[in-house]
């Protein structure tokens, strides 16, 4: 794990990495996040004007409602990235009901790069504890503990979906580089359990101990 000394080195970072990926392959085909951790990345990356007119992208997780709600992770990556960027929407792929297209989508060619979030109960994408390290894009029930996590972007903890469609653990291991960031003290706790302790089915994060491209990137 690398410790950065604030969030812009932890945002910026990570657009090197990125930016590095597109200039070296412009058909790159990278996996995204959402969660607050990623919008200095996203804004960075909007900085940066960078050539999106090749790229293709999969975002790992939406919620199951309104993809025009304004805390639908599709308004959010709009938002944040795919509307101040020359990509194609057409380019822009999130997972649906659909999940076994999104699968076809997503093995047709491997991904080159992925970055993910951590959730405080070590969740990746919405691979909540117990999902299986073989899971693939699915259909989940959240967490009590991510519903109250996520809360903070809702009117009421009412609001928050109760499902949502996620890559698997699977699906996310086959990416061929993986970039993990994590912003905040109370994130410290569970990245040492996943980087350091038992590799469980628990610890979805854990899963990572065993791929051979990944980077862990944090900031208190
Ligand atoms: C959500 C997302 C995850 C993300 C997590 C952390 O639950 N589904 O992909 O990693 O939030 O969010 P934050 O960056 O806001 O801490």
């Amino acid at each position: 794990m690398k410790v950065l000394k604030n969030y812009k080195e932890l945002s910026s970072t990570v657009a090197d990495i990125v930016e590095y990926q597109i200039q070296d392959e412009p058909l790159s085909r990278l996996v995204l996040p959402t969660g607050s951790t990623p919008i200095g990345l996203y804004q960075e990356l909007v900085n940066r004007e960078l050539d999106w007119s090749h790229v293709i992208t999969f975002n790992l997780d939406v919620y199951i409602m309104n993809p025009n709600h304004p805390q639908s992770y599709q308004t959010f990556m709009k938002k944040n990235l795919f509307n101040r960027i020359n990509i194609y929407p057409s380019n822009c792929n999130f997972p649906d009901r659909n999940v076994e297209v999104y699968e076809q989508k997503l093995k047709g060619t491997p991904i080159d790069l992925c970055i993910l979030g951590i959730g405080s109960n070590g969740h990746i994408a919405f691979n909540e504890p117990g999902s299986k390290f073989d899971s693939r894009t699915r259909v989940v029930d959240l967490s009590e503990q991510t519903i109250e996590d996520n809360s903070r972007f809702f009117d009421s903890v009412d609001d928050v979906p109760k499902q949502a469609i996620t890559m698997g653990l699977g699906t996310i291991m086959e990416s061929k580089k993986i970039v993990l960031m994590a912003n905040g003290k109370h994130k410290l706790n569970i990245l040492n359990i996943a980087i350091n302790g038992e590799q469980t089915e628990s610890v979805p994060a854990s899963i990572l101990q065993s791929h051979k491209n990944v980077e862990i990137y944090y900031c208190d």
